[in-house]
């Protein structure tokens, strides 16, 4: 290695140290910033107070009778007597089909079989801890509208919480698919 070229590795090498000992020795010191807007926010936080707007908050409330991108209405209340209307006023938009029931199959067994079991007869690993559900099989459930349904797995019932969030609008009518083929497959059993 020739002078000069000594010379700049050494230079090179200085540098790299330099930049990699920023911090100091002592460990509870955060060390230098170097990238300032990276680590200070230029923006106002969600959560942070507001000069700007009328009430000083920056995250704002969404305006009245405005739905999030995605979100499907559901105007019906945890009450029985709504349970009873949307099973008169609500259809599945959905046709059943295999693959509807192969994805409601899949959505049951991964939610609503640790209460409901296998064939839905109430006796799921978590029975008799918790306690057991009728049987989705019987002739009380099979005389359930759709639309019923689907507000039980929405609004929840009785002991049942609510699926909401665990299960979207669209595969909650496929679970209905699947239960239906449940329930005729099971034929007259309890
Ligand atoms: C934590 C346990 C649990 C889970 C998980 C659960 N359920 Fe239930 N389910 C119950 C219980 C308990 C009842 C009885 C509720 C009552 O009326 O008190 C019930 C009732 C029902 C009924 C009404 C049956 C009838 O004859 O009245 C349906 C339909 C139903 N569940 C479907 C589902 C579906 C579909 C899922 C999954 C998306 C699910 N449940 C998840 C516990 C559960």
């Amino acid at each position: 290695m020739n002078h000069p070229l000594r010379l700049l590795t050494m230079l090179a090498l200085a540098c790299t140290s330099a930049c990699v000992a920023c911090g100091t020795d002592e460990p509870l010191e955060p060390g230098r910033e170097y990238v300032k807007d990276m680590i200070d926010s230029v923006p106002y936080d969600s959560f942070s107070p507001n000069p700007v707007l009328r009430d000083h908050k920056t995250l704002q409330p969404p305006a009245p009778g405005t739905l999030a991108l995605g979100v499907e209405p559901f105007d019906y209340a945890a009450t029985p007597e709504d349970a009873l209307r949307a099973g008169r006023e609500l259809t599945n938009p959905l046709t059943s089909t295999p693959e509807s029931i192969a994805r409601g199959d899949r959505v049951f067994h991964t939610v609503c079989y640790v209460c409901h079991g296998d064939r839905g007869a109430g006796d799921g690993p978590v029975i008799p801890r918790f306690p057991r559900p009728p049987s989705l099989t019987a002739a009380h459930a099979k005389g359930l509208p759709d639309g019923q349904l689907f507000h039980i797995i929405t609004r929840g019932q009785g002991l049942m919480p609510s699926h909401a969030a665990q299960v979207r609008p669209d595969d909650r009518w496929r679970v209905i698919h699947y239960l239906r083929s449940l329930q005729a497959g099971a034929g007259g059993s309890p």
